[in-house]
């Protein structure tokens, strides 16, 4: 499945402001935040988030499952996140696919 990504960021679309994954490092503990998108994605058994993938440095971190009704986030726990660890987050809606962000 191709991956997609927000391809304009001074001028997003709407289907790119809900699916884009937004990464957020919570305080210094290693604790990260991931939340799609820009605008909240539905959660409905018919249109809903499914998972939500966090990497460092390009490896998988780990994949939470998301669950209808719930917001469409994830808190991920890396203890050893350093500042200049660099994060990704990927995130598949089961009608508009695998979106992913930096
Ligand atoms: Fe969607």
């Amino acid at each position: 499945m191709e991956v997609q990504k927000m391809k304009d960021f001074m001028n997003p679309t709407e289907l790119e402001k809900k699916h884009t994954p937004v990464i957020e490092r919570v305080g210094t503990s290693g604790e990260v935040m991931v939340r799609v998108g820009l605008v909240p994605h539905p959660m409905e058994e018919a249109h809903h988030i499914m998972w939500i993938e966090l990497y460092r440095n390009k490896e998988l971190v780990e994949q939470k499952n998301l669950e209808v009704g719930k917001p469409a986030e994830a808190i991920f726990e890396i203890p050893d996140l350093k500042p200049e660890d660099i994060l990704m987050a990927r995130e598949e809606c089961n009608i508009h696919g695998l979106w992913e962000s930096v």
